[in-house]
């Protein structure tokens, strides 16, 4: 039988190589997709750029770990990279081109402008726990959005605030980019798919589960009737329990991310993020 022959994605590392290949291959009227990635690639990022494959003509890949959405204390040191196997499984998925720039090409010798998100960033939820957090994810995600010029992206519900956070930014700064939430992926047994999962030991990869088991139970409580404020409480007590630490879990408004004390003004999203030994783990449910 014939071998399937498989076309590699064109790989490039610096901005006007970038520009020039987005040229060819946006021809006329192309339609381009930009999934932006920090790379360990999962089964996560896979499902956005499945759905990237099927919205649009071009698929752009980028994968860069952004030291400016890492405070000093956090992993971007330890932080996973494999870039032979994120490259090896976007070929199979049939990306177009994958944007992988050094440190120097994002932040050139003088880089001296940031972006500062307001609203959705400024909810109390991870900018309260990691308050550099979402002003490194919009300058990168401005840059990204400036140099590939996309006519679609794609981010995760997974981060649901970063979601809300690259929305809000889009419109504001006027850039005509369509953003496209997608649902969270996860393992069999309810665990979020995540790029630091790997740091979990075999102990606490065993209790990771409870977070969405609460999520669960807390959004079916809230539905039939039961106080939030009650609900939240035994959720924290539960999540405690299990070992973990919790940084927050919270009801919330899922569009503007306010604080919401009675169910009928929902849509409602429950939030949460704990530790697990070293191992900060986010999810988040739609009730
Ligand atoms: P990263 O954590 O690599 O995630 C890249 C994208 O994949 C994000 O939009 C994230 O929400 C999505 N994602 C991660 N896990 C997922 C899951 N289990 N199901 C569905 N989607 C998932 O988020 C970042 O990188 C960075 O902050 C970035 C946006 C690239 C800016 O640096």
């Amino acid at each position: 039988m014939a071998k399937k022959t498989v076309k590699k994605p064109i790989v490039v590392g610096s901005v006007a190589p970038l520009r020039k290949v987005l040229v060819q291959l946006r021809g006329k009227n192309r339609t381009v997709a930009l999934v932006p990635t920090m790379g360990a690639l999962h089964d996560g990022h896979f499902s956005l750029v499945k759905q990237a494959r099927r919205r649009t003509d071009v698929v752009v890949v980028s994968i860069f770990v952004n030291p400016a959405q890492f405070a000093p204390t956090e992993d971007f040191a330890s932080y996973p990279r494999d870039i032979k196997r994120d490259i090896a499984a976007l070929t199979r998925l049939g990306v177009d081109l994958v944007w992988a720039p050094s440190e120097k090409a994002m932040y050139p010798d003088g880089f001296s402008t940031a972006v500062t998100p307001g609203g959705p960033a400024k909810a109390g939820l991870e900018d309260s726990f990691r308050p550099h957090f979402f002003g490194g994810v919009t300058t990168v995600v401005s840059k990204l959005f400036l140099q590939v010029a996309p006519d679609v992206a794609l981010f995760g519900q997974k981060d649901y605030q970063q979601l809300k956070v690259v929305m809000r930014m889009a419109k504001d700064l006027d850039i005509p980019v369509t953003v496209i939430g997608v649902p969270t992926m996860r393992e069999k047994d309810g665990l979020a798919m995540s790029s630091r999962n790997v740091y979990l030991s075999a102990e606490e990869r065993s209790v990771a589960p409870t977070l969405y088991r609460v999520l669960k139970d807390s959004a079916a409580q809230i539905k039939s009737g039961k106080p939030i404020a009650e609900v939240m409480a035994a959720g924290r007590k539960a999540i405690e329990h299990a070992g973990f630490v919790v940084d927050y879990l919270e009801a919330r408004h899922a569009d503007s991310l306010g604080p919401i004390v009675n169910a009928d003004v929902g849509p409602i999203r429950l939030l949460v993020a704990a530790k697990l030994g070293k191992t900060r783990l986010i999810d988040n449910l739609g009730v």
